[in-house]
Order: structure tokens, then C-alpha cells, then sequence
């Protein structure tokens, strides 16, 4: 594997080329944005950028690859228009992953006549040359040997890819996200916690702990000698009463106001780019703390 396509260059586009040219591979980019060119290269500032090249047509970058990287907009006909250009232009033997945060996979190969089976989603996490999850999902003719290849690339560049059995809107990860925001929101709208006393709440609590350990294995761990089998004997009962509590919201405008006010109250007197590279920071510093523990599963 020596050359990626990265299609679309946005948010997500320049992180994935940034992780991959760090890689040391080579990249071709494509993006139909007027400066498209100039706003990637100035996305790159820590990256060699010598090994990269950007193309105006996405067929030109497919054609070029050895593994497609799609970041285009959310939207299912701009990935159908985009899969099929995609799909006419590489190898056969190239596979085409989304970087889509809830499409199914089976529902963007539909722009594939060629070669469905090569289609998979390579769901990252924001910033993907930080984070390391990637969620690799099959649509229904997706070939198991394609997420082998997938799995495998994803690895070979640092990242910790996950494989899904079938796949569901919004993946694993965004699932679990909105299942989480669904009650937040709720409690922000009962008037039961402000926006920046819940965000205190999983930042300062269970949040450091999920950064280390997944949900069930802390779950296990405060279970003490008996484990998640006493957890879910002792404190599953209480818990399903809370479920049967908790939340429901809908989007309102009212709400997303009282939401977008509640953050910006939160974040009054903070510089954005000092909070993200602050952010960065903290991560980069716990990524390599993790990885001198080799207990960490
Ligand atoms: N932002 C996130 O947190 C995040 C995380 C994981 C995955 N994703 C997914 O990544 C993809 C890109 O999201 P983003 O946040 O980078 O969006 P973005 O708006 O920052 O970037 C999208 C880019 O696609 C370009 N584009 C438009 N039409 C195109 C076309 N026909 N061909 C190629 N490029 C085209 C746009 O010019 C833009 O630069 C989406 O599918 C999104 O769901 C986003």
C-alpha cells in the first residue's frame, strides 16, 4: 500500500491525509471546493506535505490508489454521484471505504454497479490523525476479504480498528454518542443540571475513566471481587428504573437555543483554537500514557 486517495478535503479529509503522509505514503487529494488546494496544505502544518499531490478530478485521484479514503458531505446522492466515479476509475482490487458518520455502507455502494463489494464504511473519529478508532462496517455485498484489507490498512497506520458483524445507522461509537446526548439534552431541558454543570459531570467523572476503559470493563471493575456479574445483580435493578426515566427529546429550536447558549455561557472568556490546541494536548499526552501500560486491554 503505497498510495491513498483522499476525496474530499474538509475537517476530516486534511486529518486523514495528515495521519497518512506522516505515514510516510504517498497521497492524492481531490476536493471541487474553489482553494480547496490551498486550505489542505495550510491544514497541514506538521505534516511532509513533499509526498502529496491534488487533483481536480476524483477519477484521476481513484485511479491513482491503492486505497480510497471518501470524505466528501453527508449526504447520500453526493456519495452515489461520487462512489460511481470512484468505482469506474480504481483498480478493482482497491477498496473504497466512506469515512460517512451514519450512512450504511450498502446504501453508498448503490452508487456501484462495478464493484459493490469492495465497498466499506472507515468511520473515524475526529481528529483521525489523533484518535484512534476506526469503525470498519460491511454493507450486504460487501466481501469479508475487503474487511480484512480494511482492517488491516487501518492498523498498519496506527489506528485501533474495530469490525462490525452488520451495519446500523450511526455505527457503534455515534450510537452510543447519541444515546448519551439524547439524555443530556433531556436534562438541560427538565431544568435538572446547566449545560456546563453536565458537561463538569463526564469530563471530571466517568469521562476520565471511559478514556482509559470501555463502559463494561469499568462496569466490571466496580464490581470488586464479584465483577460485573455483582454489578448487574446489585445495581441492574436500580438501573432499569432510571431507564424507564429517562428522556426523549426532540430538537426543537427552543432547545437547540437553550443548548447553544448554555455552551456559550460554559466557554465565555475562552479562545477556540487555545481550547483545541489545549485539547490536543491532553490527548497526545494520554495516548502515549496509555500505550507504556501494556495491562490496558
Ligand atoms: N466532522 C466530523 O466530526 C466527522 C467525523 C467522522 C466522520 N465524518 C464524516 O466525514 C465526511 C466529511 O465530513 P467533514 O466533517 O470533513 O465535512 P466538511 O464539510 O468539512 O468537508 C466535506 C468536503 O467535501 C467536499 N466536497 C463537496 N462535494 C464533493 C465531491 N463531489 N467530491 C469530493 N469532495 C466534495 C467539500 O468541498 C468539503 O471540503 C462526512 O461523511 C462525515 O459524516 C465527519
Amino acid at each position: 500500500m503505497t498510495t491513498v486517495a483522499i476525496v474530499g478535503t474538509g475537517v476530516i479529509g486534511a486529518s486523514w491525509a495528515e495521519l497518512f503522509l506522516g505515514h510516510g505514503l504517498d497521497v492524492v487529494a481531490t476536493d471541487p471546493a474553489p482553494g480547496a488546494e490551498e486550505r489542505l496544505r495550510s491544514a497541514l502544518e506538521d505534516a511532509p506535505t513533499d509526498r502529496l499531490r491534488f487533483v481536480a478530478d476524483p477519477g484521476e485521484a481513484a485511479a491513482a490508489a491503492d486505497f480510497v479514503q471518501e470524505n466528501g458531505p453527508e449526504r447520500e446522492d453526493v456519495k452515489h454521484a461520487l462512489f460511481a466515479v470512484l468505482d469506474e476509475a480504481a483498480r478493482p482490487d482497491v477498496v473504497l471505504a466512506s469515512s460517512s458518520s451514519g450512512l450504511l455502507p450498502s446504501v453508498i455502494a448503490q452508487g456501484c454497479p462495478k464493484h459493490p463489494e469492495r465497498v466499506v464504511v472507515g468511520h473515524p473519529f475526529n481528529p483521525p490523525h489523533l484518535i484512534p478508532l476506526v469503525e470498519v462496517v460491511p454493507g450486504r455485498r460487501t466481501a469479508p476479504e475487503v474487511v480484512d484489507r480494511a482492517v488491516a490498512f487501518y492498523t498498519s497506520v496506527g489506528k485501533r480498528p474495530i469490525r462490525l458483524a452488520q451495519e446500523v445507522p450511526g455505527h457503534v461509537a455515534n450510537r452510543l454518542q447519541a444515546a448519551l446526548w439524547q439524555e443530556a439534552y433531556s436534562l438541560v431541558e427538565r431544568g435538572v443540571a446547566t449545560v456546563a454543570d453536565i458537561d463538569t459531570a463526564i469530563a471530571y467523572g466517568p469521562g476520565l475513566r471511559w478514556a482509559v476503559l470501555g463502559p463494561f470493563v469499568n462496569q466490571h471493575l466496580s464490581g470488586g471481587a464479584g465483577g460485573l456479574a455483582h454489578v448487574l445483580a446489585h445495581l441492574g435493578p436500580p438501573t432499569e428504573e432510571w431507564w424507564r426515566d429517562l428522556g426523549r427529546v426532540h430538537l426543537t429550536p427552543e432547545l437547540a437555543e437553550t443548548l447553544v447558549a448554555g455552551v456559550d455561557a460554559e466557554l465565555a472568556g475562552t479562545d477556540d483554537r487555545a481550547l483545541v490546541t489545549a485539547r490536543d494536548a491532553v490527548l497526545n499526552a494520554l495516548l502515549a500514557a496509555k500505550a507504556a501500560q501494556p495491562d490496558l486491554p
